[in-house]
C-alpha cells in the first residue's frame, strides 16, 4: 500500500524554491542540469533530485558520488537509458543503490514496464513522464494505475514520481491513480490554488465588512450566485 509523499516543484530556480516551500505546500524538489546546490540546503530536510549532466557511465558515476556528497537530502537523477538505449544506465542506478548508498531517481521513463525495471534494479524513485506520455497519445493514467499495482504486488517500495504536467488537472489525477509524487511545475501550483470566485467572494466579503463597520449593513436573503469566474 501506498503511503502519499506528496507534491514535488519541479524547477532549477531558487526564488520559485524559496516561494513555495514558504507556504508549506511542497514535500521536495526536481531539478533541472541547472541546479544551484544552494537549492538542496534551502529545502533540507525535503529531497532534492539532480540530474547527471553526461551519458558517459564512468562520468555518471563520478558526477553520481560528487553530488549525492553536497547533502544528505541530495538524490541523483539518471535516465533509464541514453540516447541509444542500452543496459548501462540500469546497470550503474542498481551499483549506485546496493554498492554505494547512492539514492537514484530513475528519469525519462514513458511507461510502467520501464519503471517495474527501474524499480526491481532498487531505484529509490521511479519518474514517469505523464505529460510526454499523454502527448504521444498514450493514457498516463492507465500507466501509473498499472505500475501501483505491480509495485504493490511485489511489495517493492520504489515510489512513483510522475512529471511533465501540463496541467493543473494532472496533479490531483496522478495522485488519484496511484502515484506517490507528483512534481509540478510552479505557475501549476498558483493555479490550483486562485480561484475567481474565490476571489469575488472575499471580495464580497470585505465589502460587507465595510457597511457593517458604517452600521448600514442589510440582511442578505440567499447567497449570490456567480457567472464572473465563468468570464
Ligand atoms: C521531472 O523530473 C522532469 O524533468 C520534468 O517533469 C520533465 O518535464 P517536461 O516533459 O515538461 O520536460
Amino acid at each position: 500500500m501506498s503511503t502519499l509523499t506528496g507534491i514535488f516543484l519541479d524547477t532549477g530556480n531558487l526564488q520559485e524554491v524559496r516561494r513555495y516551500h514558504a507556504l508549506g505546500i511542497i514535500r521536495g524538489v526536481t531539478t533541472n542540469p541547472t541546479i544551484l546546490v544552494n537549492n538542496a540546503g534551502l529545502v533540507a530536510p525535503l529531497p532534492v533530485s539532480v540530474e547527471a549532466t553526461t551519458n558517459e557511465p564512468d562520468e555518471m558515476r563520478e558526477q553520481a558520488r560528487r553530488v549525492s556528497g553536497w547533502a544528505q537530502n541530495i538524490n541523483v537523477k539518471i535516465p533509464i537509458h541514453g540516447p541509444e538505449g542500452g543496459t548501462d544506465n540500469l546497470r550503474l542506478i542498481h551499483e549506485l543503490e546496493t554498492q554505494e548508498d547512492i539514492r537514484v531517481n530513475v528519469t525519462a521513463m514513458m511507461s510502467a514496464q520501464q519503471c517495474l525495471l527501474a524499480a526491481m534494479a532498487g531505484a529509490t524513485y521511479v519518474s514517469l513522464f505523464g505529460g510526454r506520455v499523454n502527448n504521444m497519445g498514450y493514457n498516463a493514467c492507465g500507466e501509473i494505475r498499472r505500475l501501483r499495482g505491480l509495485l504493490d504486488a511485489f511489495g517493492n517500495s520504489a515510489k512513483i514520481i510522475v512529471g511533465s504536467t501540463r496541467e493543473a488537472l494532472n496533479i490531483i489525477e496522478w495522485f488519484e491513480a496511484g502515484a506517490d509524487i507528483v512534481t509540478a511545475v510552479p505557475s501549476l501550483l498558483d493555479t490550483m490554488l486562485v480561484h475567481p470566485y474565490s476571489k469575488e467572494t472575499v471580495r464580497m466579503f470585505l465589502a460587507d465588512g465595510e457597511t457593517l463597520q458604517r452600521g448600514t449593513l442589510q440582511p442578505r436573503p440567499v447567497v449570490r450566485a456567480s457567472t464572473a469566474h465563468l468570464t
